[in-house]
């Protein structure tokens, strides 16, 4: 086992301590927030990620997972430094906000002692790696001995804990012998592919794998368009494409456009990367282009099957950028949501999760506490994410507290026959 301590105790840092923590190591979480310590060491989490809490409150109990706020106490205590700081983008250029990441090493830096393995964990532009190192050799003590690793995560939220313990692969970037060996111990346990690379191609496969995972959402999701003028289903073109183990069912489902707190920023950071490198990145900047474009092209559906939007009530279900989760980020619901604010419809919305976020960020939306009453007077219903439950209502009840049986279907996962059967207006992207 190895002293790890986690900085940052976000979506990420979380779950990377809490499991490490269960996999047997002395594990410390920093953050410099004091109150979300304080509630972390209550064992209550301050976001909604399923597992979670039984897994904090295990490790807490078994006292393996400590809190600080104080790097310095990191540096003392670990052998291995997990740096997990956010790396939002700064504004319309998609650049990473890398400062953060900077005064967490900088800080790391003024405390080192022994040797210790640095770990970037943040999602960073490739050559970020060179900085760190710079950062570490200038502001640590002479002869300072470390090194630096890069081990980037592959965590979806809504499953961030199977996908901890059981991922399709793990990537470590090393520049020496010592770095790999403490790696393999780490990680010996897990059954996943374990690939050593260098650091920056280490730093560009979470780049690049993030931003294919979008391109494949926006491939689909053109794909849609072109199945509504022809007639065709975008699920079934989906299905007979995934049935290709090159390809594979894999976020190859058209709707309303991908959000959150990653794809967007990756692939804006991508591009950018790009860009200082002088490379014009076009089949990223489409595939972000036709993200953007999809959510005008659910209002226009929308359209399709209300007269006017102006003074009508809207139901929507699902706030969040997608089920299982109570993150707003980019979130295309919301941005729908805006989209039909601005035409003058007025929103009633549910979301299992994410409602209080949403209507913190959106004020005007009527928050209800289940589907049933925000069907109740509404003038149409919008499914916006994939809450299994969404699929299961008693939609003929749905139907007699709408004012009009019109549903739209926002990411293709309905059941279709059933509710054109009950007499709804079945509305969706790329399904007749
Ligand atoms: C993503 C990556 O999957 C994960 O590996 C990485 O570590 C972090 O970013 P996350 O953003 O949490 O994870 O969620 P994900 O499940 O990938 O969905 C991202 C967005 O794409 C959501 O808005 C989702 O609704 C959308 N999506 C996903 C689609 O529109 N179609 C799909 O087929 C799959």
């Amino acid at each position: 086992m190895r002293k790890i301590a986690v900085i940052g105790a976000g979506h990420v840092g979380l779950i990377t301590a809490a499991g490490f923590a269960k996999l047997g190591h002395p594990v410390m979480a920093v953050d410099q927030d004091k109150a979300k310590i304080e509630t972390l060491r209550s064992g209550r989490i301050p976001f909604f990620e399923p597992g979670l809490p039984e897994l904090l409150s295990e490790v807490i109990a078994s006292g393996r997972l400590s809190f600080s706020t104080r790097i310095k106490d990191a540096a003392e205590f670990a052998e291995v430094i997990f740096i997990c700081v956010g790396t939002p983008s700064r504004g319309d250029s998609g650049e990473s906000d890398l400062s953060a990441l900077e005064k967490v090493t900088a800080e790391i830096a003024r405390n080192l002692s022994a040797y210790c393995l640095i770990v970037e964990k943040s999602t960073v532009p490739a050559l970020t790696g060179e900085w760190v190192k710079h950062t570490l050799k200038t502001l640590g003590p002479e002869g300072a001995s470390f090194d630096l690793a890069a081990n980037p995560e592959f965590l979806r939220e809504g499953s961030a804990v199977s996908d901890f313990f059981k991922p399709d692969r793990i990537v470590v970037g090393v520049e020496s012998d010592r770095a790999r060996g403490i790696m393999e111990e780490i990680y010996g346990s897990f059954s996943a592919p374990l690939l050593f690379t260098d650091i920056k191609s280490a730093e560009l496969i979470k780049h690049a794998s993030n931003s294919f995972l979008a391109l494949k959402i926006s491939y689909i999701n053109a794909v849609s368009h072109i199945c509504e003028k022809v007639g065709a289903d975008v699920n079934l073109v989906s299905k007979g494409m995934g049935l290709d183990r090159r390809i594979g069912p894999g976020h190859l489902s058209a709707g309303i456009g991908y959000g959150g707190g990653c794809f967007p920023k990756d692939v804006a950071s991508f591009m950018h990367l790009a860009r200082s490198i002088g490379y014009d990145f076009k089949i990223l900047s489409a595939a972000f282009q036709a993200n953007q474009e999809q959510k005008q092209r659910a209002l226009e559906k929308i359209k399709k099957g209300i007269w006017n939007l102006n003074g009508k009530i809207i139901g929507v279900l699902g706030l969040a950028f997608k089920d299982e989760t109570d993150d707003i980020r980019e979130s295309p619901a919301l941005d729908i949501v805006r989209l039909l604010l601005n035409e003058g419809s007025r929103i009633k919305a549910y979301d299992p999760a994410a409602g209080a976020n949403a209507v913190a960020d959106c004020p005007e939306i009527m928050l209800c506490q289940n589907p049933y009453e925000v069907a109740e007077g509404a003038d149409a219903l919008l499914v916006l994410t994939e809450w299994p439950g969404f699929a299961e209502l008693d939609f003929a009840r749905i139907k007699s507290l709408l004012t009009a049986p019109v549903i739209f279907d926002g990411r293709n996962f309905l059941p279709r026959e059933k509710l054109q059967s009950l007499g709804f207006t079945y509305l969706a992207l790329g399904r007749p």
